[in-house]
């Protein structure tokens, strides 16, 4: 695994992003982030079909809970390449593969979008919210699809609108009554949302080459297990709200988490707070 990934490309500031404070993030909270994306990322998975003896691809792999279920499910005759450009998050997700010995899994650091897979190799891509992130799509999934034999797999799970998703939502709006808002910023750059209207995800695929498109929504409960302040504190820290406050004194970030305590406590059952998630199951054929 190569430690350094050139940042000067169009994806630069992604990886920059990623490699740094974002992945440092991302590895601390991976406690309660991978409970609460796991459901999706299954139905995804689901979706696309992994089995025993086949050759799959986890696109922006993160930590690796995805890459270590492919491996489960591909079993010790396949094998999962988890690709990423975060460095930390990548030593997480080889030390947690190592612990589970599971031997069927490489990691790679490197951009998606230009790595050079093996051509036509591989029997399935998947992603658990990793493809987004691409500042041009078509080349990054043409690239991906280098990689797949005729007639593989693709399966991912990306975020539909930001106003469909709550456990977003929420705190953004609660952020943007003690801060200023953010410049307008185009829909389609780079990010979690980037994918939020089917169609331009449909024309990406279909001119990145890929056939039998379908793009299914998914509505669900984000769950975030734990006490009211462990929900809170995972609300504020992820998503828009975060970066809406990351600038501000801590008087007014103690403001936004009081309020979004308050928000969201009569939803707290004991045992987590659920709020309303939306997203695409999107598969396709190489
Ligand atoms: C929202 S996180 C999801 C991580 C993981 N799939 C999960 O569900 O826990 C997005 C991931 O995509 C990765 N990523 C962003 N741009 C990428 C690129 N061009 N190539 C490979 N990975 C990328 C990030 O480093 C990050 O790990």
């Amino acid at each position: 695994m190569s430690e350094e990934l050139e940042t000067a490309g169009p994806n630069g500031e992604q990886i920059e992003y990623w490699s740094g404070e974002a992945g440092d993030r991302w590895v601390a909270a991976r406690e309660a982030l991978d409970p609460a994306l796991e459901p999706f990322g299954l139905a995804a998975m689901d979706a696309a079909g992994a089995g025993p003896g086949e050759r799959a691809i986890d696109i922006g792999c993160g930590c690796g809970a995805t890459t270590l279920e492919l491996a489960r499910r591909t079993g010790p005759m396949g094998s999962v390449l988890g690709i990423d450009v975060s460095t930390s998050m990548l030593r997480w997700a080889s030390g947690r593969a190592a612990a589970a010995g599971r031997q069927n899994t490489v990691f790679v650091n490197a951009d998606a979008s230009t790595y050079r897979f093996e051509e036509k190799a591989a029997d399935l891509a998947y992603s658990r919210f990793g493809v987004m992130f691409f500042a041009n799509p078509v080349e990054a999934f043409a690239n991906v699809r280098s990689g797949l034999r005729r007639g593989a797999r693709l399966g991912f799970v990306c975020w539909r609108a930001l106003e469909r998703n709550v456990w977003v939502s929420l705190p953004r709006d609660i952020a943007l009554r003690h801060v200023p808002p953010p410049e307008p910023r185009d829909p389609f750059a780079p990010g979690p949302f980037a994918f939020a209207d089917p169609d331009r995800v449909g024309r990406i695929l279909d001119d990145a080459g890929f056939s039998g498109i379908d793009v299914a929504a998914h509505d669900a409960a984000m769950r975030q297990s734990g006490s009211l302040d462990e929900a809170v504190g995972f609300l504020v820290r992820f998503g828009p709200a975060s970066r809406l406050i990351a600038g501000a004194d801590e008087t007014v970030k103690r403001a936004v988490e009081d309020e979004v305590r308050r928000a969201v406590a009569g939803l707290h059952d004991g045992g987590g707070v659920e709020l309303d998630a939306a997203m695409w199951i999107v598969t396709a054929r190489a």
